[in-house]
């Protein structure tokens, strides 16, 4: 079978916020293919509940939301990146309105939520289906755009470089390129190789790292290992967020239950009714959500129970079925009517706030690379990411990156030179029983000994056990031909592999990062960790 060679001038590796609403600002200026590794809307994007922030309200100020983000961030954050963001945001919001999003109004004025770490309510929401608002607008204007061509079920497997030239690029370099990536065709069990003018990186976060998490399964972090094999560099990948209230239930176990229930009054309670968050933090429920996730940690090691209790039912039912229906409805599918019940809630890993680096445009650092949304690491979350700040992130760096790509496109061609990809000497089909079961032994390793609370000890552990299943995987691939799902637990596994080494560099505890072994925040080691 000959392998097809495809050439266009913006490849966009990601359908979620980032990479359509960079597609849609592309478009303008050359012929634009999205790839995405299933069915096109299926992102962490879809599933995002709370919603955007953004200042929208003359009460609020750009300084207020820049001080809020750098509260939560603990030192970390990069205050230029932050201002910038923060001050396109509004821009953004009526972009979404223009291309149809329609968001929750209270007496015809945008009705803005309120979350944790937030001093003002700034949430621009639809109910708690923002996501799935936000995503379906965009696609529906990327499919009927005509310079657009979305290509779903295609995995991204590799980017292309000089290495592919035969040139051995064995570290970061200021001067490799990017040409295209390498892509699985599902459907015709193809490689392809795709030959791009510039090449956008949107493909989302890594939650599947972990075994318990909020993200959806596509969410395997494809983007930072296939940088880091490229030799880009990839920031503060130790900064895992764990959403404090996932919902605890054996037929529903990564529904999140959003921070906007806590915005709009709701407790959190141990076993014994004891509202505990007063202990921990005078922000109480509404703290930055690492300290919510280390209190509620805390009290489940301590009391050795399974789970805490999160209570809305005191507010009118009313309300909250207007604020809340999906989670509503969830709820209700496994028996739980959260106007009368509380809900049972424990920490799931949510976002990666670390990635590969850019600056604010999306410039990584390799050539004719851009990177943008959560697979990125732009300076805007530091040590720990505010609450709806990632949208926001998704869709300013999106705008941005669009102006630079139109540039770059006027000076690149496609690299004819580049081979297609060689995968003689793999005569065996994956085995999926070697797959699932290294990918559930990952996920446990990293849930066990990387999760909210680690520690040096943990930490080798974890290093000594992700080795064996990197070099065991690694043989597995060379012989095996290519699938998604093999491709996807090396990937895992390089993330990984990246968490806990920038852990291990990091000698203290900041934000999402806590080490028993070092407990203090330590003025010497504010800088942003760099592989
Ligand atoms: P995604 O939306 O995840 O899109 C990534 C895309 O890349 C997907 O289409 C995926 O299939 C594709 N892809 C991945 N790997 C490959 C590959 N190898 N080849 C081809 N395609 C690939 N943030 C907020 O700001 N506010 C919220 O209220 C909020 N709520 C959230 C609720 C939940 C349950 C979750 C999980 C996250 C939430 N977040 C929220 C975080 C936010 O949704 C994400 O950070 C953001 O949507 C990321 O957008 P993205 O475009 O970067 O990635
Ligand atoms: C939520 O709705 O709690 C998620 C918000 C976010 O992750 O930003």
């Amino acid at each position: 079978m000959s392998t097809q060679r495809h050439r266009v001038d913006f490849l966009v590796l990601g359908s979620g916020a980032a990479g359509l609403s960079y597609a849609l600002q592309v478009a303008e200026f050359g012929s634009v293919a999205v790839i995405t590794k299933a069915d096109a809307s299926e992102s962490n994007t879809q599933y995002a509940q709370g919603g955007i922030a953004a200042v929208m309200d003359q009460s609020d100020s750009f300084e207020n939301h820049v001080r809020d983000t750098l509260i939560a961030g603990a030192g970390l954050c990069d205050e230029q990146v932050v201002r910038t963001i923060v001050g396109e945001g509004p821009k953004e919001i009526n972009r979404l309105i223009a291309e149809g999003a329609s968001f929750s109004k209270q007496d015809g004025i945008l009705h803005l939520g309120r979350e944790g770490g937030h001093g003002k309510s700034r949430i621009v929401h639809a109910a708690d289906t923002t996501g799935e608002v936000v995503e379906e607008t965009l696609l529906d204007r990327v499919k009927s755009h005509p310079n657009i061509q979305v290509y779903q079920h295609h995995f991204a497997l590799e980017l292309i470089t000089d290495h592919h030239l035969g040139q051995h690029v064995s570290k970061v370099r200021p001067d490799i390129k990017c040409f295209g990536a390498y892509v699985f065709n599902e459907k015709s069990a193809e490689v392809e190789t795709w030959l791009a003018k510039s090449t956008m990186l949107a493909t989302g976060g890594a939650g599947q790292v972990y075994l318990h998490t909020t993200n959806p399964g596509v969410a395997t972090g494809d983007g930072v290992a296939m940088a880091y094999r490229a030799k880009a560099r990839v920031a503060n990948m130790e900064f895992v967020q764990f959403h404090p209230t996932s919902l605890f239930h054996e037929d529903a176990r990564s529904f999140l239950i959003s921070e906007a229930v806590r915005g709009e009054g709701a407790v959190l309670l141990n076993l014994d009714g004891h509202q505990f968050m007063e202990q921990y933090d005078s922000r109480k429920e509404l703290a930055p959500r690492d300290i919510v996730a280390r209190a509620i940690d805390d009290q489940l090691k301590t009391r050795g129970e399974q789970h805490v209790w999160l209570d809305i039912s005191h507010k009118p039912a009313d309300s909250i079925l207007h604020h809340f229906p999906r989670i509503h409805a969830r709820c209700m599918e496994v028996g739980i009517d959260i106007t009368k019940d509380k809900i049972p809630v424990v920490p799931a890993a949510h976002y990666m706030c670390g990635g590969v680096f850019t600056d604010v445009n999306g410039q990584t650092s390799i050539e004719r690379l851009l990177a943008c949304g959560e697979v990125a690491y732009t300076g805007l979350h530091g040590a720990n990411r505010l609450a709806s700040n990632s949208l926001l992130e998704a869709l300013v760096v999106g705008s941005r990156s669009a102006k630079l790509a139109a540039e770059l496109i006027t000076t690149s061609t496609w690299n004819e030179e580049i081979p297609d990809w060689d995968d003689s000497g793999t005569t065996h089909p994956a085995e999926w029983v070697l797959i699932s079961h290294n990918k559930d032994e990952l996920r446990r390793i990293m849930w066990d000994y990387v999760g909210i609370v680690r520690s040096n000890l943990r930490l080798e552990r974890a290093a000594r056990r992700i080795d064996l299943l990197y070099e065991e995987t690694e043989t597995f691939y060379r012989r095996s031909r290519v699938s998604t799902g093999l491709c996807e637990l090396r990937n895992m596994i390089a993330v990984a592999y990246l968490v806990i080494r920038s852990a291990s560099i990091r000698r203290e505890s900041r934000g999402l990062h806590f080490i028993t072994d070092y407990p203090d925040t330590v003025e010497n080691e504010r800088r942003v960790t760099l592989i």
